[in-house]
């Protein structure tokens, strides 16, 4: 107990509304904070409409649980129980986001919320706080939402939420031409939303849509695990505060063997989108970061590293309001080293047990001979880099699939037919022609960027037949190597 006096000294509402805009939202992470809240609420659909002109507005509707008219009062508040331990799904940290993100935008918020008892209405006006300087939250009649953007979008669902933005007076200071600005932020922003939330939009994981100005997203995976050619490594868990914490390495296919569509598709190729991409709860906080960890732990130039993280551990990771940054925590950073320590180790065994095996003189042909009931019979070396590239950037019935295609096509090798062929001086040799020989060089560089060397390459089948692929390989290693 205190015997000193004490009084209550709320903040000035006015002074205080407005710095809590200058936080550093831009458009798109306020525009991404405002959908973690429907994704929160179990939207399956969220639809963005907007309007470019000299007074565009930005309405956000989904299809989620609602509020009920005090839950709807007590979300207008400023930090809203932000200590309350949160759902695990919940994408929600400091009670905040609603409305910081929304008026470091726009001056004017409503929300506008449906559920079964009914509809109800919240509205900070800035100009309104600064005419009272108190909290002055507008409370809506039914008559007065009518008229709001998309109103009737929201009404022709059974429940949901929408939010307004009105007056967007940061962007309009910035713009030259308002319109024009305000089209090109929209645009923008679809691709910030493909990429935050391209876990929740995969099909196959829930499958949430999101639409703008009634353009669906389409989701876009950094990781591009759509291709073959990206190969991964298993997943390592790392227990921190008795908390899971799910590291998973991709390794991209090399520049020369993606399209420019695919590139764009998994958000570029630039240096800085390498290394650590950090999710929490499946929402992209960072992409590309290799936090403070020393150069020589950066796996590769095509290295991606998927970390998840739970929203539980919070405080330790140092998420700011924005969600747009974290830091590795103390007792994290020897973990993850460790485990990354690990990671470059197993990919490393993987080739030094192939060096090892070379050193044997034992050459990687695509097809081993072994012995059967006193005789010899062909199957495909499944360790030879390319198989094993192929098997790996597989898992469960696709690669199932993958290795009984293989053990049919071992078990039909036409043995007669081909002695016969043989027998006849009949065998065809092919044209080598510069396809191939590209075909084979980039294939290389593929295998360069998860360790490969010179001397791999002379034992390796194909590479090791054609002089060529060889030369260009070696220029392109001393150039890494200068890089
Ligand atoms: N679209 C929505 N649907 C349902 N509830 C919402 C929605 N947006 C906000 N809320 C409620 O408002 C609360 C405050 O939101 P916000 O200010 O973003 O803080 P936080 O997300 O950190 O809790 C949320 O916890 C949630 O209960
Ligand atoms: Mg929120």
């Amino acid at each position: 107990m205190s015997c000193m006096d004490e009084i209550n000294s709320p903040p000035a509402a006015a002074a205080l509304m407005e710095s809590t805009r200058c936080i550093g939202y831009s458009f798109e992470s306020a525009l991404a904070d405002i959908l973690d809240n429907s994704i929160s609420a179990n939207a399956d659909n969220i639809w963005i409409f907007s309007n470019p002109s000299s007074d565009p507005f930005l309405s956000i509707i989904d299809d989620g649980n609602g509020l009920i008219r005090s839950e709807l009062i007590e979300a207008m508040r400023y930090g809203t129980n932000p200590n309350d331990s949160r759902d695990e799904n919940d994408l929600g940290r400091f009670g905040l986001g609603l409305k910081m993100a929304s008026l470091s935008q726009c001056r004017c918020l409503t929300v506008i919320s449906k559920t079964s008892e009914g509809t109800s209405s919240c509205r900070w006006d800035l100009d309104r706080v600064i005419e009272t300087d108190q909290w002055t939250l507008q409370i809506l009649s039914n008559e007065e939402i009518i008229d709001l953007p998309y109103y009737h979008h929201l009404d022709s669902l059974e429940h949901g939420t929408l939010v307004v933005w009105q007056n967007l007076d940061k962007l309009k200071e910035r713009a030259v031409d308002v319109i024009e600005l305000m089209t090109e932020t929209l645009s923008s922003c679809k691709k910030h939303l493909s990429l935050v939330f391209h876990r929740f939009m995969e099909p196959r994981t829930g499958g949430l849509r999101i639409f703008l100005n009634n353009d669906k997203l389409e989701p876009l995976d950094p990781f591009f695990t759509s291709s073959t050619l990206t190969a991964s490594l298993p997943e390592q868990t790392v227990l921190i505060q008795g908390q899971k914490v799910v590291v998973k390495p991709y390794v991209l296919p090399p520049e020369s063997k993606m399209k420019p569509a695919d590139i764009e598709k998994i958000g570029g190729l630039q240096r800085n989108l390498q290394g650590f991409w950090v999710y929490r709860n499946k929402r992209l906080i960072i992409p590309g970061t290799w936090f403070r960890l020393s150069r020589n732990k950066e796996l590769s130039k095509l290295a991606r590293v998927r970390v998840d993280i739970p929203n539980c551990l919070d405080s330790i990771w140092d998420i700011d309001v924005k969600k747009s940054s974290a830091s590795v925590p103390v007792v994290f950073q020897h973990e993850f080293e460790k485990v990354l320590d690990k990671v470059i180790e197993k990919s490393e065994s993987k080739y030094k047990y192939r060096g090892r095996k070379v050193a044997d003189s034992k050459k990687q042909f695509i097809w081993d001979k072994y012995t059967l009931n006193g005789g010899y019979r062909y199957s495909i070396n499944k360790n030879h880099p390319l198989v094993k590239s192929c098997l790996d950037s597989t898992d469960g019935e696709v690669r199932d699939a993958v290795l009984e295609l293989i053990k049919y096509v071992e078990e039909s090798v036409p043995y007669n037919d081909i002695f016969n062929t043989m027998a006849e001086a009949k065998l065809a040799v092919p044209e080598t022609n510069d396809d191939v020989i590209e075909e084979l060089i980039s294939k290389g560089h593929r295998l360069i960027e998860i360790g490969f060397t010179i001397s791999d390459f002379r034992i390796t089948e194909p590479f090791m037949n054609y002089p060529q692929v060889l030369e260009s390989l070696k220029g392109y290693l001393s150039e890494e190597c200068n890089d």
